[in-house]
């Protein structure tokens, strides 16, 4: 069984690697490896490794700035998908693509479904939709895992920018207004390794469109509020330091963040048994290993 993992320095990428190297043969491409805009490089290295699955995990992830550097964030995120899904088909591989909550534009009061039609409200959205749409257009032995607010010990993320935050000022002005769920890495990951057993085994399952992300949701403050908690419990971070509350309408911010971008995550529980995690127990975890 041959994985391939692209974008494998990312968050996710590594976390997808850190649960698959343990039992199956994994081989990872960097940016630097294989840069997903290079259309010709990404069919014959398809083709030459001959995954029996792919895991994309390669994507322009800065929100705010794939406002004004909109050709690369729709090359990554949106072409690019054409590529792959070319070479997934030509070698008739399985393809995990992820892409995230900020397809949906917020309207709706309760949780989002894979079945809600998605109406990005921000250019990183748009890109990400897109690519959606490539894949489901390019072949039909794929997964598209929708996820929301990604955390773990390394890159670049809200949980780490906080204790930055909390360590350079006493006072942090977070929103209350937007409504979603952090996710874990690694217990994404996991998701994705349970849904590569159960096909493995032979059980029924059904391609297409799933949601995985952490329980319980909240909002951006509230989130920020635990990881001040926790932080300060590790003595990471002084008592004095403050979440104040504010809206999304006091932020400067070019791209625009739905209020309610919650996934109902019942389908991959229904299909392939996948019970969402606790955010809350990684963070403790993450934040105990930054002292
Ligand atoms: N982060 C979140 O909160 C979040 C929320 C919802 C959904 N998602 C989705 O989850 C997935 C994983 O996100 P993540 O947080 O792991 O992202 P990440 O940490 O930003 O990693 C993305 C990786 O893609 C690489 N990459 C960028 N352009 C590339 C190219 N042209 N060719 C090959 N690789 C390229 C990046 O390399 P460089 O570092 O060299 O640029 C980076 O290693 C993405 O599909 C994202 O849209 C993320």
């Amino acid at each position: 069984m041959k994985i391939l993992i692209i974008g494998a320095q990312g968050q996710l990428g590594k976390a997808l690697y850190d649960i698959f190297k343990r039992k199956y043969n994994v081989i990872i491409k960097t940016r630097q490896q294989m840069d997903i805009t290079n259309d010709e490089l990404v069919s014959n290295e398809i083709i030459k490794i001959k995954p029996d699955y792919i895991f994309n995990a390669a994507a322009y992830t800065d929100v705010e700035k794939a406002e004004t550097d909109r050709d690369s964030a729709l090359n990554i995120n949106a072409i690019a998908l054409k590529h792959i899904t070319k070479a997934s088909r030509e070698i008739g591989a399985i393809l995990f693509h992820f892409s995230t909550d900020y397809v949906f534009d917020g309207n709706k009061t309760e949780a989002y479904k894979e079945t809600d039609v998605a109406v990005p409200i921000n250019f990183y959205g748009e890109t990400k939709l897109i690519g959606e749409e490539n894949v489901r257009k390019g072949m039909d032995k794929y997964f598209i895992i929708r996820t929301s607010w990604l955390f773990s010990e390394r890159g670049t993320n809200f949980a780490k920018k906080i204790i930055k935050q909390g360590m350079e000022n006493k006072s942090l002005s977070i929103v209350t207004d937007q409504y979603s769920s952090p996710t874990y890495v690694l217990d994404l990951a996991s998701a994705v390794e349970r849904m590569v057993q159960h096909i493995n085994n032979g059980k029924k399952f059904e391609y297409g469109t799933y949601h995985y992300g952490g329980l319980p949701y909240t909002n951006w403050n509230g989130f920020a509020k635990k990881i001040i908690e926790i932080a300060k419990r590790e003595n990471i971070l002084s008592e004095d330091v403050k979440v104040k509350e504010i809206l999304s309408s006091e932020l400067d911010s070019m791209a625009k963040r739905p209020s309610n971008s919650r996934l109902d995550c019942s389908k991959i529980k229904r299909i392939f048994g996948i019970e969402q995690k606790n955010w809350n127990e990684a963070l403790d975890h993450i934040i105990f290993n930054l002292k």
